[in-house]
């Protein structure tokens, strides 16, 4: 009796669980529709395990590559237990990203989510399009677009990366990614809140690397994790930063009219902007002080990869940099970069471009379905996440002829449709990076100081390029860099 009642229990279970799976591997389309191709993975963890595995390599990472060439530029797929669709279908990604605001929303990973997502206070929800966002993008824009950018901020880069850049002279080795992170960061944060770097007692740059770490870890907080101390490092700086914003409250310091200075006042005098509380601008400052150090410097370091592996490019950057300094008039030769000369540049730009195709910083762009889309005879459901795949778009033969190699001469006769259809590293439309053109002068500044004033060399490192699917540098590239004239 005992044998039979166990015999049927294990029957039910077996139909129950092969029931599950199907159903899991066949996910429910509506209205009839039709979902895209691919496999939804084992259930619960779906195809997670097959992101994880590191692809060494800078091309797209082999779970995408491997499915688009199974599937086509549109498929289906399950991570972390999100139904997904990933797509690197130009017409179908602009399609979605012209979407926003409407059927879809912004999106983010778990960790990321936890570490940048949103301000702990939840009625300050960025993801929608609204007022919210519309208040921290103009307060970027204000702080680092193009007008701030013109009005002295370039050689004020220029002066602050020539006397970091001096420092590093004094190491017999450095590893490069970490750092330019703690460059920009020390840059940025004073640019945004005055943060005075040679009087700080704070260890960024360990928590810089404990932060950008967590990114691609496994999403489980509990003491010793690394998404835990990741939190831990981003909350003492978000705390920093509060410990400023009470300082300016409490008038300790002269105003500077900066982003923090901007935040503060809308906060007391606009009615309207009710969500400006100090966890919210701190969460704001820390979110854009992240965007900047971990993007320019991923783009840098492999900017000084490239730079070792076709010394012709080095050459031809040199000479472009030396012009500008030998068109200056005498006495003048030392200025900084200025706005004019900056937007003179054009091999540069061609490098930036060319570094910026085939690093694809951010290789995905998320988003939420909040209701079904219809696109290309398929239905994505609502809540399913859509992967817009920039790295694919980047990396695409059909697009970019050989396009692995770094060839900045590309740019030279690139029709303007080919780029606005298929190069996104700034993404697109209302979301639209709005440090973008900040990027850009820094990182060429940045190669402006570099080649008219220092010489360096390699000392290891730069052969284990991965993605994790983010650019990953293995153990770091390791220089020595020297002034010219010494
Ligand atoms: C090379 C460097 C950078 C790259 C490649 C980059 C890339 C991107 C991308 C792809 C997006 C769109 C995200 C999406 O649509 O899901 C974005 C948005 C954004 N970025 Fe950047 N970024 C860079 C530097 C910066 C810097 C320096 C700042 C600091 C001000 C910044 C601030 C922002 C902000 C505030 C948004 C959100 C814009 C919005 O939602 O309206 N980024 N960035």
């Amino acid at each position: 009796m005992l044998a039979i009642s166990f015999g049927i229990v294990v029957a039910l279970a077996t139909i129950f669980t092969c029931h599950w799976i199907k159903k899991w591997r066949n996910p429910k389309c509506p209205n009839n529709g039709t979902l895209p191709p691919g496999s939804m993975g084992f259930p619960i963890i779906g195809e997670t395990l097959n992101l994880l595995v590191p692809s060494h390599s800078i091309d797209v990472h082999s779970f995408v590559k491997k499915r688009i060439n199974k599937y086509g530029s549109i498929f289906k797929t399950n991570l972390a237990n999100r139904p997904i669709v990933v797509s690197s279908d130009p017409e179908v990604n602009q399609f979605i990203l012209q979407q926003e605001g409407g059927s879809v929303e912004l999106y983010y990973m778990d960790n990321f989510s936890k570490l940048f997502g949103q301000s702990d206070d939840p009625r300050a929800r960025i993801n929608p399009v609204g007022s919210i966002h519309r208040y921290v993008r103009s307060l970027n824009l204000s702080n680092f677009g193009i007008e701030v950018l013109k009005n002295g901020l370039v050689p004020q880069l220029h002066r602050n990366i020539h006397r970091r850049l001096r420092d590093w002279t004094l190491s017999p080795s450095l590893e490069i990614k970490k750092s330019i992170s703690s460059m920009i960061f020390d840059i940025v944060a004073n640019h945004m809140f005055g943060y005075d770097y040679d009087n700080s007692s704070n260890d960024i740059s360990d928590k810089l690397t404990c932060i950008i770490k967590a990114i691609a870890s496994f999403p489980l907080n509990f003491p010793g994790t690394t998404l835990y101390k990741s939190l831990k490092a981003k909350n003492n700086l978000k705390d920093m930063i509060k410990d400023e914003i009470n300082r300016r409250c409490r008038n300790q310091t002269s105003p500077r009219g900066d982003l923090l200075d901007q935040a503060i006042k809308d906060s007391k005098e606009k009615n309207d902007l009710m969500f400006l509380t100090d966890d919210f601008i701190s969460h704001t400052v820390f979110g854009s002080l992240f965007a900047s150090f971990e993007s320019i410097s991923t783009l840098l370091t492999l900017c000084f990869k490239i730079l070792s592996d076709y010394p012709l490019v080095y050459d031809q950057l040199a000479i472009e940099h030396e012009e500008i300094v030998e068109r200056r008039e005498e006495g003048h030769k030392e200025d900084p970069l200025s706005w004019d000369e900056y937007k003179s540049l054009t091999y540069t730009i061609w490098v930036i471009n060319e570094t910026l195709r085939l690093s694809s910083v951010s290789p995905g762009l998320l988003r939420r379905t909040t209701k079904d889309i219809q696109v290309k005879g398929y239905t994505i459901p609502a809540n399913w996440i859509v992967v817009i795949a920039v790295a694919s778009q980047h990396l695409n033969p059909d697009t970019f002829d050989d396009p692995l190699a770094f060839n900045p001469y590309r740019w030279k006769n690139i029709d303007g449709n080919v780029v606005s259809k298929n190069f996104m590293p700034f993404g697109r439309g209302i979301r639209q990076c709005a440090g973008a053109e900040f990027s850009k002068a820094f990182m060429a500044t940045f190669l402006h100081v570099l080649v008219t004033n220092f010489k360096w060399t390699k000392t290891k490192g730069g052969e284990n390029v991965k993605r994790t699917p983010l650019l990953n540098f293995g153990d770091g590239i390791h220089i020595k860099i020297s002034e010219k004239n010494i």
